[in-house]
C-alpha cells in the first residue's frame, strides 16, 4: 500500500510504540521480530510500511489457505453479525456438521471440541485415564502409564508440559504429572523394553514438528499400534501441526495405514480462530461421561461455522495432490541448494511440512533474519532447523522465490563463510 512520507514516519514510530509499550506491559515470553503486521492477502504479508513478505510459516501452521480468503472472510462475518457464542449449554447448527466432516476425514467416530492444540492434547491425556478406569471399573489401580517420545512437543498446560520430551520446556515448571515415561523416537527396542501391563497410552506425533520435522517410521507406528491393542492400551496421535492436509493427507497417520484411538488436531482448524478438537473411536469416547470434560468457549458458532468452510475448501478436489506435488518440488529445489551449500546437512519434508537441517546454529538464526529483511518469512526449530509450514496453498513460483532467496542468503552469510558451531 503506497503511503505518503509524514505517514511513513508514523508508521515507523508505530513499531517503536509498540515496542516499548509491550516492553513496559507484557510478560516477556516471547522474542518477537522487528516488524510490525498490519494486513495479509493471499500467501503475501504487509507490514505497517507496507513492506510485502512471502509467508513460509503461516502463523506456525495456523493460515492454511493463507490471508484474506474470500470465503473464510464471508463465514467470518456472516456469522459474527449473527451469533458468536452461546455456550455447550445449549445446540447450535454447526458442530454437529464439522464432527461429521471430521470423522469422514480422519476415520473416527466421535468428536471432542476445544479451543487450542494443548487443550486437545490434555484432554487426550485425560481421556486415556478415564478409559483405563472405563474398562476396569472394579481395579484398585487401573493402568495409569503414559508412554510419550523423548523430543516431543505437545503444549504449555501441565499435562501436555508433562509429556513434552524436550527438558527446556519441562524442567522450570517440576514437579510435573506423574506417570509419564519417555520413550526414544523410533526407537522401537525402547517402546518394547519400556510397554508394560501398566501402559494406559503411547502418544506421538506423527511427524514431529518443533523436534526439527521427524515423521514416525513405519514400524514404529506399527509396533505402538501392536502392543497397545494387544494390551488394551491406547494409541494416541498428535496432528495439531501435521494435521489437516499439511502433510498431503487430511492426517498424516494415512500415509502409515495405521487407525489411531484418538487424534488431536487444532491449528488450521478454523483458520486462524483459536479451535481444537480430540476425535476418538466409538468406544473410547464413551469413557466420557457428562460432566466429566468441557469447556466454556470450545467448539462455539463462530468458530465452528468457519471450520466448517475451512474443510470444505481442504476437501475440493485437487487439494491433497496440490499440497503432495508442491511439497516434493520444495523438497527437490532444496535438495538442490543442498548440494551447493555445505552448511546444509539434510533436508526433509512431508506434503508442505519441511525442514532444511543446518550445521550451524549460527547460520541458522542468521539465515531467518536475513530472510525476513529480504521480505521471506521462515522459522528456526530445534536450533538448526529450518523449518517451511507454508499456506498450504502456495505455488511453485513461491517457492522457486523462496529457494532463491535462500540460496543467495546461503551464500552470503558470513557465519556461512567462516563460524560453523
Ligand atoms: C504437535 C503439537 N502439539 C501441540 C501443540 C500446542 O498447540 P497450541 O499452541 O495450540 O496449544 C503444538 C504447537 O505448536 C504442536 O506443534
Amino acid at each position: 500500500m503506497s503511503t505518503g512520507l509524514g505517514e511513513l514516519v508514523d508508521q515507523k514510530s508505530a513499531l517503536e510504540t509498540v515496542k516499548e509499550k509491550e516492553a513496559a506491559l507484557l510478560f516477556q515470553t516471547y522474542e518477537r521480530f522487528p516488524v510490525l503486521f498490519e494486513r495479509g492477502e493471499g500467501v503475501y504479508l504487509y507490514d505497517a510500511e507496507g513492506k510485502r513478505y512471502l509467508d513460509f510459516l503461516s502463523g506456525i501452521g495456523v493460515n492454511a489457505l493463507g490471508y484474506s480468503h474470500p470465503a473464510i472472510v464471508k463465514t467470518i462475518v456472516e456469522q459474527s453479525a449473527k451469533l458468536i457464542h452461546i455456550s455447550n449449554l445449549f445446540y447450535h447448527r454447526y458442530q454437529a456438521e464439522l464432527a461429521e466432516a471430521l470423522t469422514r476425514i480422519s476415520g473416527l467416530d466421535r468428536v471432542f471440541f476445544c479451543n487450542s492444540g494443548t487443550e486437545a492434547w490434555e484432554g487426550a491425556l485425560k481421556l486415556a485415564r478415564a478409559y483405563a478406569r472405563h474398562k476396569s471399573p472394579e481395579a484398585k489401580k487401573p493402568k495409569s502409564k503414559l508412554l510419550v517420545m523423548e523430543n516431543s512437543f505437545h503444549g504449555r498446560t501441565y499435562g501436555s508440559l508433562s509429556t513434552t520430551g524436550q527438558k527446556k520446556y519441562r524442567a522450570p515448571y517440576a514437579p510435573l504429572l506423574p506417570g509419564v515415561t519417555f520413550v526414544k523416537f523410533n526407537n522401537v527396542a525402547d517402546l518394547r523394553k519400556k510397554f508394560n501391563a501398566n501402559v494406559c497410552a503411547i502418544g506421538l506425533e506423527t511427524v514431529q514438528g518443533e523436534g526439527g520435522i521427524q515423521p514416525v517410521s513405519q514400524e514404529f507406528l506399527q509396533t505402538a499400534r501392536e502392543l497397545a491393542s494387544a494390551n488394551d492400551a491406547l494409541l494416541i496421535l498428535d496432528e495439531i501441526q501435521c494435521g489437516l492436509g499439511r502433510t498431503g493427507k487430511y492426517y498424516a497417520y494415512q500415509h502409515f495405514g495405521v487407525r489411531p484411538d484418538v487424534v488431536t488436531t487444532a491449528k488450521p482448524l478454523a483458520a486462524g480462530i483459536p479451535l481444537g478438537a480430540i476425535l476418538a473411536t466409538n468406544e473410547v469416547a464413551a469413557a466420557f461421561h457428562p460432566g466429566m470434560h468441557g469447556t466454556t468457549f470450545g467448539g462455539g458458532p463462530l468458530a465452528c461455522a468457519v471450520a466448517n468452510t475451512f474443510l470444505s475448501e481442504l476437501t475440493r478436489p485437487g487439494m491433497l495432490e496440490h499440497v503432495q506435488q508442491t511439497g516434493a518440488y520444495f523438497v527437490e529445489r532444496l535438495g538442490e541448494l543442498k548440494a551447493k551449500h555445505k552448511v546444509i546437512k539434510d533436508v526433509r519434508g512431508l506434503g508442505l511440512m519441511v525442514a532444511a537441517e543446518l550445521k550451524s546454529v549460527d547460520v541458522a538464526k542468521a539465515t531467518v533474519k536475513e530472510m525476513l529483511e529480504r521480505g521471506f518469512i521462515i522459522n528456526r526449530t530445534h536450533d538448526k532447523v529450518l523449518r517451511f509450514l507454508p499456506p498450504l496453498v502456495i505455488e511453485s513460483e513461491h517457492v522457486d522465490a523462496l529457494v532463491q532467496a535462500l540460496g543467495e542468503v546461503l551464500k552470503s552469510s558470513k557465519a556461512a563463510k567462516g563460524k560453523q558451531k
